[in-house]
């Protein structure tokens, strides 16, 4: 028996009523690139055919309905929507439709309805002063973000984030995770997702620790309707910074105490252009990402303190994530910022994510670069944590030095190779009591237990002790296992490596 229907001429306007309330032509582009997704094929489009059972289905029609008026079959049709338009529709929200009906409300939370009803805290606080939508493609400023057609798995991580930013409408989101762990595709790859929810999006990279007045600037010149002439006062702040930068090239002057002055000049200025930055994310749901928040971090210090003159920065991330607006401002970071670590236990609006091993989707990666000893795939996985950057540095050794044998390449011992410099930027930013706590650990075979971590350094440092181990666990360096009466911490083989082979005991 074959389901096939016969080929035949679609009515362009069939259930065109679903245009009043759906923004149609977003759903079609997201959900094409659903189907590509889907069949691994950048050529698919989505057929007029297709187009017209999904308008069917947001009219609030089954199969059977949708059979009769199109002169079809009825069990055809759902052949056709259980092989292709479900399938899309799962792809697009990361849920599996278990039901025809389930459809216009699966989509409706994402923002496909226009004119929705579904009504939010902020945006019933917003809506007055809400301008008429501006298509994204005009306030969207993220060409340094990362092209991330190459992306496996993640896909419970993903579903939460848009848990946490459309359905729940957080403010202020988290990425955290070790270097090369995948946070900075994740944002990538969520934002490539959500964008169209939103009016305005902007990326920015936080690598070379611009003063947070640069970033408000950029920021306020993306986001706002006013002219841009008032914000002379923080371009002074960033020009200065920039002569000042100039001036340290020739003199020998200490740069951070320069970015300080700078900053403390006019506190007020920054103050002024941090409330007018959460006015525009109340009149207007943009996303904004902040990438690598780290390296506003301090280096030497336990973590969460500021550099000097970045101070700031800890501030507006308190206001955007305690004041009202609409728009939710998305950073990652190997490090956890201490103002989420207070705001989320007290607040729904704000969350974060720790991004662990990749898992089984990690051998996409390793089939990718051709190993082909699926049989050793997870030893390989297991010994790099499932940390992506890891496991692609080595799959390239694999294939140079080892003929593509991962057993051969095991047998030698955890070799870290070039993944050695991503882990030195993150030991150069410890304390000396940190890497004293994590050769303690090293030097264990076993989970180890704060007791016994005491002991092997001065027990009568158990405060500054506890606050370091704190901090380790928010840099993302040491897991905890729980035992029956104690948490346990423990290491991953590769820092493990790292500390053994190339840290040296620092004297305290
Ligand atoms: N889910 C994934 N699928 C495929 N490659 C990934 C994935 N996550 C990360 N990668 C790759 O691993 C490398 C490190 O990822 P990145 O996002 O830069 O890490 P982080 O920002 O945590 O330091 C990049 O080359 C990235 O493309
Ligand atoms: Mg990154």
């Amino acid at each position: 028996m074959t389901y096939q229907n016969k080929p035949l001429q679609i009515p362009a306007q069939k259930f065109i009523e679903a245009e009043a309330c759906w923004n149609l032509q977003q759903l079609y582009a997201d959900l094409t690139a659903a189907k590509q997704d889907y069949t691994c094929s950048r050529k698919q489009r989505l057929t007029p055919l297709e187009k017209t059972y999904l308008r069917g289905l947001l009219c609030n029609y089954g199969p059977v309905e949708i059979a009769v008026a199109l002169h079809r079959k009825c069990t055809g049709i759902r052949v056709d929507l259980s092989r292709g338009l479900y399938r899309y529709i799962e792809v697009l929200t990361l849920q599996q439709p278990q039901d025809w009906k389930e459809i216009p409300s699966m989509l409706e939370i994402y923002g496909y309805k226009q004119n929705s009803s579904r009504e939010t805290l902020h945006s019933t606080l917003i809506n007055s002063a809400k301008t008429p939508q501006s298509p994204i493609e005009n306030r969207t400023e993220w060409g340094l973000a990362v092209d991330t057609s190459i992306f496996y798995g993640r896909t419970t991580e993903l579903a939460n984030l848009r848990q946490w930013i459309l359905q729940e409408n957080s403010r202020l989101v988290a990425i955290l995770g070790m270097g090369g762990i995948g946070k900075t595709a994740l944002a990538s790859k969520l934002t490539n997702l959500i964008k169209h929810q939103f009016e305005c999006l902007i990326w920015i990279d936080l690598s070379h620790a611009p003063l947070l007045a640069d970033t408000l600037v950029n920021l306020i010149e993306c986001l706002s309707d006013q002219p841009l002439s008032d914000l002379y006062k923080l371009r002074l702040i960033t020009q200065d910074n920039f002569f000042f930068q100039a001036a340290i090239s020739q003199l020998e002057f200490s740069l951070d105490s320069l970015i300080a002055s700078t900053n403390a000049i006019e506190p007020t200025i920054i103050a002024e252009a941090i409330q007018r930055l959460i006015h525009c994310l109340q009149k207007r749901r943009c996303l904004i990402i902040l990438d690598g928040w780290e390296a506003v971090f301090c280096t030497g210090q336990l973590t969460g303190n500021y550099r000097k003159g970045y101070e700031v920065y800890g501030e507006f991330l308190k206001q955007v994530g305690e004041l009202q607006h609409q728009s939710c401002l998305l950073l990652t970071s190997c490090e956890k910022p201490k103002e989420i670590a207070a705001l989320e236990s007290q607040n729904q609006s704000v969350r974060s994510l720790k991004l662990g091993s990749l898992g089984q989707a990690a051998v996409e990666i390793l089939k990718n670069k051709g190993l082909s000893e699926e049989g050793e795939y997870s030893e390989l996985i297991e010994a790099y944590s499932g940390n992506p950057l890891a496991l692609k540095i080595v799959t390239t050794t694999i294939n140079d030095m080892f003929g593509g044998s991962i057993a051969n390449f095991l047998r030698n011992g955890l070799f870290l190779g070039d993944y050695s410099d991503t882990l030195s930027r993150q030991f150069h930013r410890l304390s000396g009591l940190e890497i004293q706590l994590l050769h303690c650990m090293a030097k264990e075979v076993k989970p180890v237990g704060c007791e016994n971590l005491y002991s092997n350094i001065q027990q009568d440092r158990g405060l500054e002790l506890l606050k370091a181990l704190e901090s380790l666990l928010r840099r993302s360096l040491i897991e905890t296992v729980q035992a029956e009466s104690e948490t346990l911490f423990v290491l991953q083989p590769a820092i493990e490596k790292y500390l053994m082979s190339v840290v040296r005991l620092p004297k305290l």
